[in-house]
């Protein structure tokens, strides 16, 4: 392949490097296109043929399924590792050893506390706030209690920033699920695994033990892993670009969280709940919303179905597909809306429209289905979303801020006005 691409405009050529990626993936750097022709830019909504960085800690090949975290297969992180290797490896670039993974969770735990006062400000929300507005104001508010700015040349003070939030985070995440639910605030146990006290956290009730389930550890342990990393996606690319002016972690996390609550993101698993819910009180009639979904006129979707990189099975929606039925079965909890789902895929599968689109179930349509065999509320799906990207975000932070990459500031092509003269209010 040339090493440069070529571009005329008005006669006149351009050059441009060509610049290859790991896994041969090919793009052409044009970081100097506005200088050279004096102006141009190139206009790309959605940022559909737009790589934003360059970066070396998810590899995701849409077209042959492909998904991994620094070069290790989802498949085999999903079967072999649990959340806090997965979250070291990501933020890291290696897995642990054993000591590295003993200190890293040591280190978390002697973070795992917040502030009491974060209690006053749980205390002024309503009990009818959506969890994942909760979520992004508490996160943000941990600033607020922890002031200083990380100095990103500091591997120390990164480090210290890092677990300071693993440890935070589940708390936050926790509390807001049981002040929703009228249950007293609980700060879990340091005896505990990491995946084992958000458990225990979210579920213990003030007036009995609370008795751990292997299944249920080994089932959120693998919906975190799946969701820990998606290179750069819409909350990701939100935290990299807020970071890119060097606003704090934390901050940069909370506007992550926010962007994550769409229902077209991260808020698609509740919606496809929602949906899944709404079909059966419906009669279970797949196929009328089949036909809403085609419908041009109609602005339903079919939730959980489609991605923008994803053009074959989604490899994280095969794994929880399969998680689905192990933990429904080992629960012994039979759930009509597994059915639903099942019905709707095996038909969207052979529907033309969506054989043409190339549009095939993604993460978000079976996780909310363990979510709730598992116990957890509907509204709170986005939530554990949020819980398994958040090492995914801090990663994409500490790169984009070791990499020193410039403020991240798109151009525009102005469609407006051009210049007009001010009209006084009386001749309006
Ligand atoms: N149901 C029906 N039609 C669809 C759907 C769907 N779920 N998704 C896409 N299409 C159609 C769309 O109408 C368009 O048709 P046409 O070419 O005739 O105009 C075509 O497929 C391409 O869709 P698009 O909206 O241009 O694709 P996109 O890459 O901009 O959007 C998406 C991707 C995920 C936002 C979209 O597929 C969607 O809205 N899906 C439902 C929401 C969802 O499940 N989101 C979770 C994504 S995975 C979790 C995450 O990482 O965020």
């Amino acid at each position: 392949m040339s090493d440069k691409a070529t571009l005329e405009i008005n006669g006149k050529k351009y050059e441009f490097p060509i610049v290859i990626g790991s896994e041969n993936e090919v793009a052409i750097d044009i970081k100097n296109l506005r200088g050279d022709t004096g102006g141009v830019i190139t206009i790309d909504p959605g940022y559909k043929n737009t790589g934003s960085c360059e970066s070396a800690i998810t590899f995701l090949d849409g077209e042959k399924g492909i998904l991994r975290y620094r070069g290790y297969s989802i498949e085999e992180l999903a079967e072999k590792a649990d959340f806090l290797e997965v979250a070291y490896l990501l933020i890291f670039g290696e897995l642990p050893t054993q000591d590295e993974l003993y200190q890293f969770h040591s280190d978390i735990k002697k973070h795992s506390v917040v502030d009491d006062d974060v209690k006053k400000i749980l205390d002024a929300f309503p009990k009818s706030a959506h969890p994942m507005g909760v979520l992004a104001s508490l996160t943000s508010a941990l600033t607020a209690f922890n002031p200083s700015s990380v100095n990103v040349d500091s591997e120390e003070e990164m480090y210290n920033a890092i677990v300071r939030i693993l440890g935070k985070f589940p708390i936050l995440v926790a509390w807001t699920m049981r002040k929703k639910h009228g249950m007293p605030l609980d700060y879990g146990s340091s005896s505990l695994g990491y995946v084992e006290n958000i458990l225990h956290m979210m579920f213990k009730r003030p007036n009995e033990d609370y008795t751990q389930n292997k299944i249920l550890i080994n089932a959120l342990d693998k919906l975190l892993i799946l969701h820990a990393d998606h290179e750069q996606n819409c909350s990701t690319s939100t935290v990299r670009i807020t970071g890119s002016s060097h606003a704090g972690l934390f901050v940069s996390l909370s506007a992550g969280i926010s962007a994550l609550w769409g229902p077209l993101h991260g808020g698609a698993n509740q919606a496809v709940l929602e949906m899944l819910e709404a079909i059966k009180e419906d009669g279970g009639d797949t196929k009328k919303y089949m036909a809403k979904a085609k419908d041009k006129d109609d602005p339903f979707r079919l939730m959980g179905f489609g991605h923008r990189v994803y053009k074959n099975f989604d490899p994280r929606a095969k794994i929880i597909k399969a998680a689905a039925d192990e933990v429904l079965s080992d629960l012994g909890v039979d759930d009509p809306i597994l059915d639903i789902a099942k019905g709707l895929e095996k038909e969207a599968l052979e529907d033309q429209y969506f054989v043409d689109r190339k549009l095939y179930p993604n993460v978000d349509f079976y996780s909310g289905i363990i979510y709730r065999a598992m116990g957890i509320p509907t509204e709170m799906f986005t939530v554990m979303f949020a819980l398994g990207r958040l090492p995914g975000w801090i990663s994409q932070w500490r790169e984009m801020r070791m990499r020193k990459e410039p403020i991240g500031r798109p151009r525009q092509l102005y469609t407006g006005e051009t210049y007009r003269p001010f009209k006084d209010i009386s001749k309006r």
